[in-house]
């Protein structure tokens, strides 16, 4: 099942079993992506699928509750696909089969992670240069489960050896029911761009549906890749930690609506929900971080800004953060401010240094 608006595709099916609809997918991101972030995505509206943190399946298959804990989600997270990543097929394929029991829609394989821990492992993308244990890999999985197996890449190792294409068509032929890839090499981490011509061609080679990754940003962004690739969907990572209303964005401007340009009241009003989602799921001693987190992307770009990060990084206690919080979102000055930059604005403002892929290529396994 394909839909779309005037040629552009809007939604696209896996397996015939799980819709995409639209397709603008919430991005894997460890340490980000975890059941309240996910939730509070769905809130807003405008996201097809989402997927969670990766999970190691060496923690799920020895009984790691820390592990096990990543593996929740609540039914309006639905459709969901959880990622799992790992080296032993074995171990893998257990994974996978845990993976069913609690419910996911779509198991989805990491061949992408570029952190040194991971990669020692023989996960992530260390996988895109040993074909013959993926193809083992995948083989025993598919035989395993009954939901869809989709596998996430990156171009390639490294200038040397870009083998998405060649890759793409080993996961097709075991059985594997989507593709997502981020255009770039393992050696490049997040240097450079995202390079969607391979992207591209990874699209013209297989027929399951192929996913995009890599550098949408803004709404016009996600449009422009649907439209120049012709790839089925399109992932969205650090621009929606930045912008978190970028796939209602999206889809307002596939369906050829005004887009609807989020007022700081309603940045104010997501970051209270966001606090009701973490302080109900993690433990005090998280909640400080996570908060900060979601406030220093809402306010790149906004006068006070630096001067408000630097207050809530002083802050001791859950009350005295959110009274900031409250003085400043509320504050006239940043009020008028605000509606003249428009929610693209935090995602300007952001230098390369700032995203948290540094985080994520660092990760060490978790525990
Ligand atoms: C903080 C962070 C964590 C990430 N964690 C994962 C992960 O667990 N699994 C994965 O396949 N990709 C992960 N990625 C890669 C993203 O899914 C995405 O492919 C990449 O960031 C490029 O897309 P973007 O420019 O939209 O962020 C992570 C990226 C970031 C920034």
């Amino acid at each position: 099942m394909v839909s779309s608006v005037v040629g552009m595709t809007t939604g696209f099916s896996i397996a015939d079993r799980v819709p995409v609809e639209p397709n603008l997918i919430l991005a894997p991101m460890a340490g980000v992506t975890d059941s309240p972030f996910r939730r509070l995505i769905k809130e807003l509206g405008g996201v097809g699928l989402i997927v969670t943190e990766f999970v190691s399946v060496e923690g799920l298959t020895r009984g790691n509750l820390r592990t096990h804990r990543l593996l929740r989600f609540l039914p309006e997270e639905r459709p969901i696909s959880i990622q799992i990543f790992g080296y032993d097929d074995e171990r893998m394929r257990q994974a996978a089969e845990v993976v069913e029991e609690v419910g996911a829609d779509i198991l989805d394989v990491n061949c992408g992670c570029p952190a040194k821990k991971v990669i020692k492992g023989g996960g992530g993308s260390n996988l895109l240069k040993d074909l013959p244990q993926l193809e083992k890999i995948l083989k025993g999985i598919r035989r395993s489960i009954s939901i869809p197996m989709t596998v996430k890449i990156r171009s390639g190792w490294n200038d040397n050896l870009v083998n998405c294409v060649e890759v793409a068509k080993l996961i097709e032929d075991c059985g594997g029911q989507m593709i997502a890839v981020h255009g770039r090499t393992k050696e490049q981490g997040y240097k450079g761009s995202s390079d969607w011509n391979r992207i591209a061609e990874v699209k013209q080679a297989v027929s399951i549906p192929v996913v995009g990754s890599g550098d949408v940003v803004t709404p016009e962004g996600a449009l422009a890749r649907l439209d120049e690739t012709g790839v089925d969907g399109v992932m969205i990572g650090r621009g929606a930690i930045a912008n978190p209303f970028i796939f209602r964005e999206a889809q307002a401007l596939q369906r050829r609506e005004t887009v609807p340009v989020p007022s700081l009241d309603e940045k104010y009003r997501v970051i209270l929900r966001y606090y009701e989602l973490i302080r109900d799921d993690l433990p005090d001693k998280a909640i400080p971080g996570k908060l900060k987190q979601l406030c220093n992307y809402f306010t790149k770009g906004l006068p006070g800004g630096a001067d408000f990060r630097q207050s809530l990084l002083r802050s001791q206690s859950i009350p005295e953060l959110l009274e900031r919080v409250e003085s400043y979102f509320t504050d006239e000055r940043v009020v008028e401010a605000a509606a003249v930059a428009g929610s693209a604005s935090a995602v300007e403002a952001l230098s390369e240094q700032e995203w948290a892929c540094d985080t994520y290529c660092a990760a060490d396994e978790p525990a």
